[in-house]
C-alpha cells in the first residue's frame, strides 16, 4: 500500500530544477497514511523534501508517531533519505522503525531508522539544559 501511494504522489512532485521526482509515504502508528512528495523552489534552499511533506501531512491530521515509511525516485539505486530528513523522521520514529528505500524500476532496500541515523542527535542530549 505504501508503495502504491508513493509512487502515485512521486508524480505530482515539483521538481523542474533538479527534475528528480521523489514520492514519500508513511504508516503512523494509528494506522492512517500519509503522502509527500518534493517541492522545489527557485530559491533552490527553500525546496522541501517528498519525506518532509508527508510527514507534515501526518502532522497537519493530528498523528505523532510513524510506523513505517517508504521513499521512492527513478534513481540507479533504492533513493536514501537526506541526512536533513533523516533526522526529521527521527523526530518521530522509533529506530526499529521500517524504512523502505525504492527506485521506480522495482529495486528496494529495507533499512531501519537507526541504520539510517546512527548516534541521533535526540532531546535527552540537551537534559542539562
Ligand atoms: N529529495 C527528496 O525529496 N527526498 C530524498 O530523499 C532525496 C532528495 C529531493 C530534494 C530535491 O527536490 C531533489 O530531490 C534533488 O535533490
Amino acid at each position: 500500500m505504501l508503495l502504491e501511494l508513493a509512487t502515485n504522489v512521486r508524480l505530482r512532485a515539483y521538481a523542474p530544477y533538479s527534475r528528480f521526482k521523489v514520492g514519500a509515504a508513511l504508516r503512523s502508528t494509528s494506522g492512517a497514511a500519509h503522502i509527500g512528495c518534493n517541492v522545489e523552489n527557485v530559491a533552490y534552499p527553500e525546496g522541501t523534501c517528498a519525506e518532509a511533506g508527508a510527514i507534515a501531512a501526518m502532522i497537519a491530521s493530528g498523528d505523532t508517531a510513524i510506523a513505517e515509511i517508504l521513499v521512492i525516485a527513478d534513481s540507479p539505486s533504492p533513493v536514501p533519505p537526506c541526512g536533513g530528513c533523516r533526522q526529521k523522521i527521527a523526530e518521530f520514529a522509533a529506530p526499529d522503525v521500517k524504512v523502505t528505500l525504492c527506485t521506480t524500476d522495482g529495486a528496494q532496500l529495507v533499512m531501519t531508522v537507526g541504520d539510517l541515523l546512527p548516534g541521533v542527535f535526540t532531546a535527552a542530549h540537551m537534559a542539562k539544559v
